[in-house]
Parts: structure tokens; sequence; C-alpha cells
């Protein structure tokens, strides 16, 4: 019997790590087309991670690349409804909140095609964000929300959206529970290099608030320069522009090419604490039980922030000081489960299968 056709879409590193277990679900039901936007490009913000976790390889690559906020996303847009129009497939599938998201959303919305959003209802309430435009708009659209915690649910229904609504569990959380007992036998990145357990922190920058002012960004490296213990940096393309020539480290910051998954896990599980403004580490960190520091003023995942997991680390490195000299581990508590059971793919693989027979 011919499979039913679903186009998912993808252009962002977060997202491939996201689509990578719904994707194996996916194509035992259905005939999953895939679209990368190509939004991101080089070759260790995306080949890599098609590869390592086995993703389908996308039927069309858009080529996208970067360009401003209206300008990519218009771009995107044009590309995606050419190929939905060819396809016609009965539901359109996003994740996360990047610009690659919205395009798709807009661009399935537009031709009626049903959407399924995987991580909806995350907000941050901070309009200044391109990201939170993005989920607000696209979860406004959307026919079916997949959510990831219970605050995703309730921030729906604060905005009067209620049907559709599925609490499922986090797919990052699948990635980790898939790929961490893999991480642990063949990553080689502690021992290359020379990493003991909770003998280093990892840090990863790359939101605009954090890189557009180039003398906040200088000012948070100096810092984290002078740290006590190795402070292993894989850096984001974004950041790495930003710093291409204005910073050299004379002290414990050690910077990278950004790290496949799979070291990635192993950076995290084995880090003393790790420093981020990244939304997917925050929660890795959670799952991984290591603290986190936050280079925000506020998080979407505000379950982090409980029992002094995560903390905000505002705009002074200073604050940053003061907590890591109280850093005790043992104060910490984790809680299980807060982003489900690790079956949150099946969840929704079930959910829209259903939904799509019922139409
Ligand atoms: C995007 C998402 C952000 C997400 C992040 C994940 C939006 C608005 N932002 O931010 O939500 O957290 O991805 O990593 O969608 N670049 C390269 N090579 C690449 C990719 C990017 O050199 O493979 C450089 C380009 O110079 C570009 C800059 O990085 O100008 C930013 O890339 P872009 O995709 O626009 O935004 P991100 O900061 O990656
Ligand atoms: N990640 C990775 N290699 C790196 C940095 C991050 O594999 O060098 C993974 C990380 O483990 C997480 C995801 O990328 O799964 C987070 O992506 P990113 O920080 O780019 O975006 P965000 O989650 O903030 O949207």
């Amino acid at each position: 019997m011919k499979k039913i056709k679903v186009v998912t879409i993808v252009g962002a590193r977060p997202q491939f790590i996201k689509a990578a277990t719904l994707s194996s679900y996916l194509k035992r039901e259905f005939n999953d087309v895939i679209i990368h936007t190509g939004q991101h490009y080089d070759k260790g913000m995306s080949d890599v991670f098609f590869s390592q976790l086995k993703i389908p390889k996308p039927k069309y690559n858009l080529g996208i690349r970067s360009s401003s906020q209206g300008e990519q996303v218009g771009k995107m847009l044009i590309g995606i409804e050419k190929v939905l129009m060819k396809e016609k497939p009965r539901l359109v599938i996003v994740y996360g909140d990047t610009n690659s998201t919205l395009a798709g959303a807009l661009a399935a919305v537009k031709l009626h095609i049903p959407i399924a959003h995987i991580e909806a209802g995350l907000r941050s309430f901070n309009r200044s964000m391109p990201e939170e435009i993005n989920r607000v708009s696209v979860d406004h659209i959307s026919d079916l929300l997949f959510c990831p915690t219970r605050t995703a649910v309730l921030n729906l229904k604060n905005e009067n959206i209620k049907k559709g609504v599925y609490l499922v569990g986090d797919v990052m959380y699948d990635s980790i529970c898939c790929y961490l007992s893999k991480a642990q036998d063949k990553s080689k990145i502690l021992s290359k290099m020379k990493l003991a357990r909770r003998g280093y922190y990892l840090l990863t920058i790359h939101r605009a608030e954090n890189t557009s002012d180039l003398n906040r960004l200088k000012e948070i490296l100096a810092y984290f320069d002078k740290l006590d213990l190795p402070v292993i940096f894989p850096i984001h393309p974004r950041t790495r522009k930003f710093i291409a020539n204005s910073f050299k480290s004379r002290g414990n910051l050690v910077l990278t090419l950004p790290v496949s998954y799979l070291d990635m896990l192993m950076l995290e599980q084995n880090a003393r604490a790790i420093i981020t403004d990244s939304g997917g580490v925050q929660k890795e960190a959670y799952i991984l039980k290591v603290p986190c520091f936050t280079l925000r003023n506020e998080t979407e995942w505000v379950e982090t922030l409980k029992y002094g997991c995560n903390r905000l680390i505002k705009n002074d490195a200073g604050g940053l000081s003061f907590t890591l000299r109280r850093l005790d581990r043992d104060l910490i508590r984790f809680k299980s489960n807060i982003y489900g059971r690790g079956n949150a793919a099946e969840k929704i693989c079930a959910i829209i299968k259903r939904s799509i027979s019922a139409a």
C-alpha cells in the first residue's frame, strides 16, 4: 500500500537533533519527504548530524544560507512553497523556533496544509528575540501542537490555544536516551582533549544578545579565560564571525570548532558545569544532571531553574564568579521525568497517524 506523504522541514543544528528520533518513527509509517532549508550549511553544523544520527538524506536542500531576518525567511518561503506545491503532503512538520520553522509553517498554512509543531508552547516573553516571534506565530497557525512540558501547555492555554495540543515530552530527551550509551562507547573527545571528568567547564555562546555587542562578547570571554579550570568552547559560526580577529585566549579558554552530537553529549556529561545561552544545551545539562549557568535574562525552560540546577546570569560575568565559587553539586536536586519518558517521538508519530486517518 502506498504510504501517506508528510513533509518535514529542518534547517538549523538543533532541528537535526530533534528530528533524529522522530524521523526514524515517521519513515516506518509515512513517506516522509525531508526539506533542508540550508539555514545551517557548514559540515560541522549540518552534514555531521545527518551521518552520525542516521537521519534520512533530505530530498531537497534549498541552500538558502544566511542573510537578514526578512530576506532569509522570504527566500525560504519561496523555496518551500514550490516544493509543497509539487509534493502535496497531507501534513507539514516543523521543529522549534528558527526562521526555518516560521517559513515552513507560513508556506504550509497559505496552501491550507495542516501543520504539526514540535516543541510548541515555549515562551521567553521577550519579543526582541527573533525566536519568540517565530514561536508565537507558528503556534497560532498550527493544527497539532506537541508540547514538551506542562508549562508549554499552560502558555498555549493563556493564548487561548487549546485544540490540537498534546503534552508528549521532549524529543531532545528521546535523543539523549537513544544516543548517550553510543556516545559513551564511541566518542574519544575527552581523551583527545586530555580532559578529566569534572575537570573543565563547557561554554557555548551564540545568541544575538551576547554576540552583537563586540565589547560585551570580549568582556565575557576575557572573564572565562581567567577561570580556574579549562573552559572548552566549541564556537558557533555566528560567534566565530564576531571574534575572528579580535580575541585570543591567553588563559584557560580552549576555542574549538563545533563538535558532533556524540562528542557534545560527552563534553556535557563530564563537565564540572555548563555555561551557555543555548536552549537545547540548558535542557541537556538538566537531563545529564550537570549544573548550568545561562547567559541570558530569561529562559523558556523555566523548570530547569528550580533547586539551583540552572541559574540565569544576567548581563554581568561578575555574578558568574560568585555563583561558581559557591557551586556545590550536592545541594542541587534534579527531578526526573520533567521532559517525559523518552518516548515523545513514538507518541507524536501515533497522534499524527490518528489525526491524518480521522481527517
Ligand atoms: C539560528 C536560530 C537560533 C538557533 C540557532 C541554533 C534563527 C532566527 N535563529 O541562529 O534560534 O538557536 O540557529 O544554532 O533562526 N553561519 C555559518 N555557517 C553555518 C551557519 C551559520 O557561517 O553553517 C554563520 C553565518 O555567518 C550567519 C550566522 O552564522 O550569518 C548566523 O546564522 P543564522 O542561521 O542566521 O542564525 P543562528 O545564529 O545560527
Ligand atoms: N551541539 C552540538 N555541537 C556543538 C554545540 C551544540 O552537537 O558544538 C548540540 C547540543 O548538544 C544541542 C544542540 O546542538 O543538542 C543545541 O543547538 P544550538 O545551541 O545551536 O541551538 P539552540 O538549542 O539554542 O536553538
